[in-house]
């Protein structure tokens, strides 16, 4: 059954030059882009989107990492979208990260991470609500 999930390409990987080589990996598995913008955020939908991790004490450097730089938003579509993106993208931690997936061959960052993918079927409802309102 078809399933949405929310995505983004993060500031790391935009300013790496990583969009393509990322883009090309979620297209090659058979996912479709529903929606995708270039954009910058500011620290509001940082907060917004990181709502569950704000008092973290990991999160003032998240939110500083999250406004860096332009990102990019997408909506995937395809049979279990949420789970396989989750796969495709590997653990959060890039040292840790299995090799084949986005995280274990590009990142070595726990923060730098490059992906973000919705964790659950409420997290990509509330997610693509809060990047694409205009499809819910
Ligand atoms: O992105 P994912 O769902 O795999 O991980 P998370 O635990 O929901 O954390 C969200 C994001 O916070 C991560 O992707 C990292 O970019 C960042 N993070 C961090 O900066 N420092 C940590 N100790 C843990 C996560
Ligand atoms: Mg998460």
């Amino acid at each position: 059954m078809a399933q949405r999930t929310l995505v983004l390409i993060k500031p790391d990987a935009v300013r790496r030059g990583l969009v393509g080589e990322v883009l090309s990996r979620f297209e090659a598995k058979g996912l479709s882009i529903v929606a995708m913008e270039h954009r910058s955020i500011d620290a509001a939908q940082a907060d917004a989107h990181y709502a569950e991790h704000t008092e973290q004490p990991w999160y003032p450097p998240l939110r500083e990492f999250a406004v860096s730089g332009p990102l990019v938003s997408l909506v995937l579509e395809g049979d279990e979208a949420i789970a396989v993106v989750r796969l495709l993208n590997g653990a959060t931690d890039g040292r840790q990260a299995a090799p084949g997936t986005i995280r274990g061959d590009l990142s070595l960052s726990n923060r730098e991470n490059l992906v973000h993918a919705s964790d659950s079927e409420e997290s990509a409802t509330r997610e693509i609500a809060l990047w694409f309102p205009e499809l819910s």
